[in-house]
């Protein structure tokens, strides 16, 4: 990991609803109410809430997949709110996404082997068909899939190897920078740390810088160097992972703590979750994110 941020958002901002009636009409959803992190090259963020807190519409903003309405993007030092589709085309090579359910990603149609070779065509990385479909190959090993099974159909696979295809394609075209977007919440519990090792073992391979998403903790606590939390649209604490796991600020990350189950059966019965009260504990608007430790910021 260096000192030097590759993705950085600022006061990013994501509403829904008819933007004409934005000032008269309060009904305007906030998806994503005004969130500024960074991400160092080579770290992995953690990005945590439960469902419908804003984590997928955070990921797609800062890829550019969707209009931010406010805020400010940079990619490894440089601006790209605004940017035309052209201007965008180089940084698209650079950050790529992988999702939950990697069936609805494949293209049943299409061999998994074509499916991870199409990027390369799309950016015209390789002239030469061979060398083209020897990357393929390159890919497979690396994502722990035999050679063999780039002639197979997506419905040939399972889970966890469909999971290994996407990030396959993911990885094609030399990305730095990648959101991950629940990848393993579809997952056999079994499986699951496989493709956690597999995210591991690439980023040190590439030198990958991972946004992580995920709305429980629990891998995240193995994966992530740092974690945010998101809560209805904001960032109610961000720190490195230790400090979260052993010193939570937040009522709410303290509610999300406690609900991870503990493998120990005595230490089991003893544990009582923690609620939250959504009621009562809301941030006032203009809440700040303020240090309470190294690195370590509460929304109060
Ligand atoms: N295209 C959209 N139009 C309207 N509302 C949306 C759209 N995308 C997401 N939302 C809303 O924004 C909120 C955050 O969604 P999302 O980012 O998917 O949350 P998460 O990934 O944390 O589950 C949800 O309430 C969702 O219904
Ligand atoms: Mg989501």
């Amino acid at each position: 990991m260096t000192e030097h941020p590759l993705a950085r958002v600022t006061g990013l901002q994501k509403t829904f609803g008819d933007e004409r009636l934005m000032s008269t009409n309060r009904q305007v959803f906030r998806a994503v109410d005004n969130v500024s992190f960074e991400i160092m090259a080579g770290e992995t963020l953690g990005l945590v809430g439960e469902s419908g807190s804003g984590k997928s519409t955070t990921g797609r903003v800062l890829l550019q997949l969707d209009k931010p309405t406010g805020g400010e993007i940079e990619f490894d030092g440089n601006r790209i709110t605004g940017l035309s589709k052209r201007e965008l085309k180089p940084y698209r090579k650079e950050m790529q996404i992988i999702f939950q359910d990697p069936y609805a990603s494949l293209n049943p149609r299409m061999t998994v082997g074509d499916f991870v070779e199409e990027p390369l065509i799309v950016h015209g990385l390789f002239k030469d068909r061979q060398q083209r479909r020897a990357r393929v190959m390159e890919l497979f090993t690396l994502v722990g899939l035999d050679q063999s099974f780039a002639t197979r159909y997506p419905h040939e696979f399972s889970g966890g190897q469909r999971q290994r295809v996407s990030i396959a394609r993911a990885i094609a075209l030399n990305p730095r920078f990648i959101v991950c977007d629940e990848p393993i919440t579809a997952l056999d519990v079994s499986i699951q740390a496989q493709i956690v090792n597999l995210f591991q073992d690439l980023q040190e391979k590439l030198g990958l810088t991972y946004l992580f998403i995920a709305h429980d903790l629990s891998m995240i606590r193995y994966l992530c160097h740092r974690v945010a939390v998101m809560l209805r649209g904001r960032v109610v604490e961000i720190g490195p992972t230790e400090a979260i796991f052993a010193n939570p600020q937040h009522a709410y990350t303290k509610a999300l703590l406690s609900a991870i189950p503990v493998p120990d059966p005595e230490l089991e019965r003893q544990r009582r979750p923690i609620g939250f009260d959504y009621q009562t504990q809301k941030s006032p608007a203009d809440a700040q994110l303020r240090p309470v430790g190294e690195n370590h910021y509460v929304l109060a």
